[in-house]
């Protein structure tokens, strides 16, 4: 039987416990899970690519059926130059499922061969997202049971490298 490989595209600006959580249960149901880092020119990330990518394979260590790469373009194309049948997306609460029931019913639209599937996150991470995670540690708040502390140490110097550079 061919392989089962999914798609797991997302910013990942940083990487959070919810986005390795989601990683986790998508190893359980594919053969082979590919994390992918959104090369977005038009948005102003906090890390570089490079940055996220290093993160997340830390995160990760040597898991053998779990690549984490980067990606340009539609998340569709991603999947197919891929050879993944499946995106997969990670749903916290019921205020996301507008947005990516409409960015599912988009790709499938533009590519009826790959079927996106959601899984929820365990309940810990109902209420953890990166932009919420930056603004609490940015204001000196404690997020160590959200991120795993390779994002969280990297927010603290990059929020202490950006203090200094703006006095
Ligand atoms: O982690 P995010 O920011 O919620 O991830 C959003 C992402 C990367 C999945 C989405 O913006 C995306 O798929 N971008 C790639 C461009 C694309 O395919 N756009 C059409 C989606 S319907």
């Amino acid at each position: 039987m061919s392989e089962r490989i999914a798609v797991y595209p997302g910013s990942f600006d940083p990487v959070t416990y919810g986005h390795l959580d989601i990683v986790d249960r998508s190893a359980a149901i594919f053969d082979r899970v590919l994390v992918g880092v959104l090369e977005n020119p038009g948005k102003t990330p906090l890390f570089t690519v490079d940055e996220r990518v290093e993160m997340i394979r830390a995160c990760l260590g040597d898991r053998p059926r779990i690549e984490v790469t980067t990606f340009r373009g539609l998340t569709v194309d991603f999947a197919a130059n891929s050879g993944a049948s499946a995106i997969v997306r990670g749903l916290r609460v019921i205020s996301d499922f507008e947005t990516e029931f409409q960015m599912a019913l988009m790709n499938r639209r533009l590519n009826p061969a790959v079927n996106t599937v959601f899984l929820m996150t365990s309940f810990s991470n109902v209420f953890i997202s990166s932009s919420l995670i930056k603004e609490v540690c940015h204001l000196g708040g404690n997020v160590t049971e959200m991120a795993p502390p390779v994002s969280v140490e990297a927010m603290q110097r990059r929020f202490a490298e950006l203090r200094e550079r703006d006095g």
